[in-house]
């Protein structure tokens, strides 16, 4: 089977194919919107949903030539149904709902956080169920005991900002712009990690849940506090933050492999990427086995809707939910 996966539930469009007889994603497309959001300082929902409408069909087109592939040759079709933003979600999915009618072929509805999840088996060597799963993005961050695909019990998640929104809004503060996680990255290898000792929250509370607003707010007043802000400090700041970000993830993995007694822990979403928190969490869970999908398919892409369809196409499996819904739990699969 030919899958074509659609992703538009933020401001990046993801075209992919995956094949099923060859197990492996034969074209991949992909158009980051960021920098026609950059200068409002995060994403506009309706600017996101007019970028996706002109791309999306040249994306298509473009992966298809790519597999050298025609239309007729689609055998399915993934698009994101949730969560994410309405206006972009319906993009995607009246694109995929059209154009599955008309070659007469089946559409499925993805839920976003499951294919971040998902990805990670199309490496090799995949982690083998039942597994422990961080998921880290711009909306969620989430640990789950996941014993098989479609069974996922939710054992942590923030109770207000996630991970990547605290980069974006440190980064905002620092005024280094949109998409913050990269940036601060960035600047951090030049900054002192020890510079700031900033919280790392809920550590001690006896649950596996998260907080980094406070971490946020903990950064507005350090930098208020500050008169003359220079590049250096701000390289420390960003350093220092990343590091309590790095460490927060650490301690909840670690706990929530001791609670769950699993040793293998999966990870994906965007703030996957970041190799400082890859290689703190490699360094400090040495007894485990770790797993990141490449630093491409962390964030936002075709490729993971088009390989967690397959699980849907290839077993005429449908979700729950097929129409487009925003806010949509991972429990509610
Ligand atoms: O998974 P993703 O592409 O979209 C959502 O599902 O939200 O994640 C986007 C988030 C943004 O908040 C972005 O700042 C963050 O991931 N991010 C990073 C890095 N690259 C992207 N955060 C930290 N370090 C990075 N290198
Ligand atoms: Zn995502």
């Amino acid at each position: 089977m030919n899958i074509l996966g659609i992703e538009t539930s933020c401001d990046e469009t993801g075209i992919a194919i995956y094949d099923t007889e060859k197990q492996s994603i034969i074209s991949e497309q992909l158009f980051s919107q960021a920098s026609k959001h950059a200068e409002y300082g995060g994403v506009v929902p309706e600017l996101a949903s007019r970028e996706h409408l002109i791309k999306i069909i040249p994306l298509i087109r473009m992966a298809l030539e790519e597999a050298k592939l025609e239309f007729i040759d689609l055998d399915g079709i993934a698009y994101t149904a949730g969560p994410g933003l309405r206006g972009p979600l319906l993009i995607g999915a009246s694109m995929a709902k059209s154009l599955a009618y008309s070659l007469k072929i089946p559409s499925v509805g993805i839920h976003h956080m499951e294919a971040h999840l998902l990805i990670n088996l199309l490496e090799k060597p995949a982690p083998k169920f039942p597994f422990l799963t961080l998921l880290i993005s711009g909306g969620h961050c989430l640990l789950i005991n996941t014993k098989e695909i479609g069974s996922y019990e939710i054992i942590g998640q923030t109770i207000d900002d996630a991970v990547g929104e605290a980069f974006d809004k440190v980064s905002k503060l620092l005024e280094l712009g949109y998409p913050g996680g990269p940036l601060i990255e960035k600047l951090a290898k030049s900054g002192d990690s020890s510079a700031f000792k900033f919280p790392r929250p809920m550590i001690n509370k006896d649950n596996l849940d998260f907080s980094f607003s406070g971490l946020k707010t903990a950064v507005f007043y350090t930098l208020k506090d500050i008169t003359a802000l220079d590049n250096r400090i701000k390289a420390n700041i960003a350093a220092s933050f990343q590091d309590a970000v790095a460490d927060t993830l650490l301690i909840k993995s670690k706990k929530a492999l001791e609670k769950t007694k699993q040793n293998e822990l999966v990870i994906g979403g965007g703030v996957a990427s970041n190799k400082y928190i890859r290689n703190k969490l490699i360094k400090g869970l040495k007894d485990s086995k770790i797993y990141f999908p490449p630093l491409e398919r962390c964030t936002d892409n075709g490729a993971m809707i088009a390989f967690a369809g397959s699980f849907y196409l290839s077993n005429n499996k449908k979700n729950k939910n097929d129409q487009v819904r925003p806010k949509w739990p991972l429990s509610e699969l």
